[in-house]
């Protein structure tokens, strides 16, 4: 396959792995997926974004900060939804949290930094398949409670926007949803 042909498969290929195990990506393989994710495109050139990486015990600490987030929210949760939420961050070895960091513009609303910030977690959703490495983009309750941003220490212009799981994806591939191009575009003719 020559190299147009491998990236239009890649593009059109990819797919979200929620069964996720050690090893997470390398140093290489992240320093790839971060590079993408920084080719994302991005009006006024705000690089509307950061990321933090969760590995190892950050992972547990995390589970204890959604839990922490989640009973601030709903006193009355169930011992076992707080020790669901314990968990969460344990599904994979490596976390990415995605970060919106909002920038007063003239030209740049709030909604185009959003959108940068989603392009760059596509890109690292399709480097990450692009290298073989397994990937989800998660967000639940967990992701929008103000204890989680205030938590990973984000500021009053962030947003959490999810957190990216990676690592090797195990069990059976899914297959990709045969949707068609003409079911969602038209013509535009005034
Ligand atoms: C912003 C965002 C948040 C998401 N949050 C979740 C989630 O919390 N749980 C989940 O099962 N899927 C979530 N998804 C969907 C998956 O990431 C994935 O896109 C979906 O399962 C479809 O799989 P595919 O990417 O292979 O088409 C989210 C997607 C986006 C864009």
């Amino acid at each position: 396959m020559d190299n147009q042909s491998m990236i239009m498969e890649s593009l059109t290929q990819r797919v979200s792995r929620p069964v996720l195990t050690d090893p997470g990506p390398d140093a290489e393989q992240l320093r790839m997926i971060f590079k993408a994710a920084l080719r994302a495109p991005d009006h006024g050139r705000l690089r509307p974004w950061r990321f933090l990486t969760i590995t190892g015990g950050a992972r547990l600490k995390l589970g204890e900060l959604f839990a922490r987030s989640a009973v601030a929210e709903q006193p009355d949760l169930s011992p076992d939804a707080v020790e669901r939420l314990k968990g969460l961050p344990l599904r994979a070895p490596v976390l990415i949290a995605l970060i919106c960091n909002l920038q007063e513009h003239p030209k740049v609303p709030e909604l185009e930094q959003y959108l940068s910030a989603g392009a760059a977690a596509q890109n690292i959703l399709h480097a990450a398949f692009a290298q073989g490495v397994g990937a989800m983009w998660r967000t639940g309750a967990v992701s929008y409670y103000s204890g989680t941003a205030k938590g990973l220490g984000l500021s009053d212009n962030e947003r959490l926007l999810g957190f990216i799981y990676l690592g090797t994806p195990t069990g059976p591939t899914k297959k990709v949803d045969e949707l068609n191009p003409a079911d969602f575009v038209a013509p535009w003719k005034g």
